[in-house]
C-alpha cells in the first residue's frame, strides 16, 4: 500500500519545510489547486516534478474568487480522495491551509491586475481574477517555489499570473501545463461530470468547431471577426444553449487581434445545459 502524503496546514510549517529543502539543495515546485483533483491536475504534478526535486500541491478553496451568485459552499471538497490520488504521484506534501490561515482577521490587502482581469471571463465574473491574483500571490510568497505551474485550460488565469509575477518581481518561473483533453477532444474539467449523456455529445463539438475556426483563418483567410461569428453560430446550431464568447486574441494581453500574428490564440466559452465549458487553442 502507498504511504499517504503528509498534509500541512500553516504558513509556518510550510516555510520551515521549504527552508529545510533549500538547505539540502532541493529545487521546489508548487501546484496551486482548489482540490477535487482530476487527471488534468495530476498531469501538472508530473510536469513540475520533471524540473523540481520537491513538489508542494496546495489545496485551498479560495472564497475571494467566488462571486455572490456562485456557490462557494457547493464547491466539491474531497480532501481524502485528493490525498489518495496525490499519494500515487511525485508530490512531496499537500498544503491545505484553513480560510483563517490565508485570510486572518484584519486582512486588508488584495492584488488586482488591471485591464486583462476585466475582459472575457473577467467581464462575466467581476472580481473573480482579483481573488485569484490575491491568493496566488499569497501562495507564491508563502512557499517561494522555484517553479509554479498553472493549466493552460484556464488560459486567462495563466496570462494574469504571468503578468502579476512579472509586475511584482516574484522570483518564480511560471510554467504552463498542457491542456488535457478527453478522447473526443473535450477539455478535461471537473465540470464535465455535470453533463448529461446527451449534453456530453454536444460538448465534444466545441473543440472541433475551434479547430475549424483555426483552419478558416489560417487557410481560407477568413477575417477574424467573421470567423468568430461563424463559430458562434455553429456552436448554437450544434445544441449549445449559449455562447459567452469566441475571441481571437493576442496570447499575452488577450486583446482582440485584427490579423493573425505569432502568439495568437482563440478563447471560447459555451454553455451546455447549465454547464459553462471553457476551451482555448493556439492559432500561430
Ligand atoms: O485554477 C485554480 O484552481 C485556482 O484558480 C487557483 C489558481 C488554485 C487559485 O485559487
Amino acid at each position: 500500500m502507498t504511504k499517504s502524503l503528509p498534509i500541512i496546514r500553516t504558513v509556518h510549517d510550510l516555510q520551515n519545510l521549504v527552508k529545510k529543502w533549500r538547505q539540502q539543495g532541493f529545487r521546489v515546485g508548487m501546484v496551486p489547486t482548489m482540490g477535487a483533483l482530476h487527471h488534468g491536475h495530476l498531469s501538472l504534478v508530473s510536469a513540475i516534478a520533471a524540473k523540481a526535486d520537491k513538489v508542494v500541491v496546495s489545496i485551498f478553496v479560495n472564497p475571494t474568487q467566488f462571486g455572490p451568485e456562485e456557490d462557494l459552499d457547493k464547491y466539491p471538497r474531497q480532501e481524502q480522495a485528493d490525498q489518495e490520488k496525490l499519494s500515487q504521484t511525485k508530490a512531496s506534501v499537500i498544503y491545505a491551509p484553513t480560510v483563517e490561515e490565508m485570510y486572518p482577521e484584519g486582512n486588508a490587502t488584495s492584488v488586482s491586475v488591471s485591464g486583462i482581469s476585466e475582459i472575457l471571463e473577467g467581464a462575466k465574473r467581476p472580481g473573480h481574477f482579483d481573488g485569484v491574483a490575491t491568493i496566488v500571490s499569497k501562495l507564491l510568497l508563502q512557499c517561494q517555489p522555484d517553479y509554479a505551474i498553472f493549466g493552460e485550460k484556464d488560459y486567462q488565469q495563466l496570462a494574469i499570473i504571468r503578468r502579476l509575477v512579472q509586475d511584482l518581481h516574484i522570483p518564480v518561473e511560471v510554467m504552463a501545463g498542457q491542456l488535457i483533453r478527453e478522447s473526443d477532444g473535450l477539455a478535461a474539467s471537473s465540470r464535465n461530470a455535470y453533463l448529461t449523456a446527451n449534453e456530453r455529445l454536444i460538448a465534444g463539438q466545441l473543440n472541433l468547431i475551434l479547430k475549424d475556426l483555426i483552419q478558416a483563418v489560417m487557410i481560407q483567410k477568413v477575417p477574424l471577426r467573421k470567423a468568430e461569428i461563424v463559430a458562434t453560430d455553429r456552436l448554437l446550431s450544434s445544441g449549445f444553449s449559449a455562447v459567452d464568447y469566441v475571441s481571437i486574441v493576442d496570447g499575452t494581453t488577450l486583446l482582440p487581434l485584427e490579423s493573425v500574428k505569432a502568439g495568437a490564440r482563440v478563447l471560447a466559452v459555451a454553455r451546455c445545459g447549465g454547464v459553462r465549458l471553457l476551451d482555448n487553442m493556439p492559432i500561430l
